[in-house]
């Protein structure tokens, strides 16, 4: 599947695969993402912003994984834990960004 990061007025593509974590894709291509808990929830250093249609198509965050985003500072709406996102096929693609430091 076809997975796009955007970085101010930058696009880049980078694939992912079925089954994996997002954060697993993005750290594959090099992005900037530590998920230092390994996907434990408590770490948040996998924090996406997605892109609304892909956010709003994916399934609902889970309590835990709403609760920790309530701490991330610069938390938008469409915010994510990258850990918490498995690729399925029918995605096919999904935008997201990095959220500023
Ligand atoms: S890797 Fe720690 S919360 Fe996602």
């Amino acid at each position: 599947m076809r997975l796009f990061v955007t970085d101010g007025d930058a696009v880049s593509e980078f694939a992912g695969e079925p089954g994996e974590r997002l954060l697993d894709a993005c750290q594959r291509a090099g992005l900037p993402l530590e998920g230092t808990c390994g996907g434990d929830m408590a770490c948040a250093t996998c924090h996406v912003v997605l892109a609304a249609a892909d956010f709003d198509r994916l399934s609902p965050a889970s309590e835990e994984e709403e609760d920790m985003l309530d701490l991330v500072p610069n938390a938008r709406r469409t915010s994510r834990l990258a850990c918490q996102i498995v690729l399925t096929p029918a995605l096919e693609e999904l935008g997201l960004s990095l959220p500023a430091a």
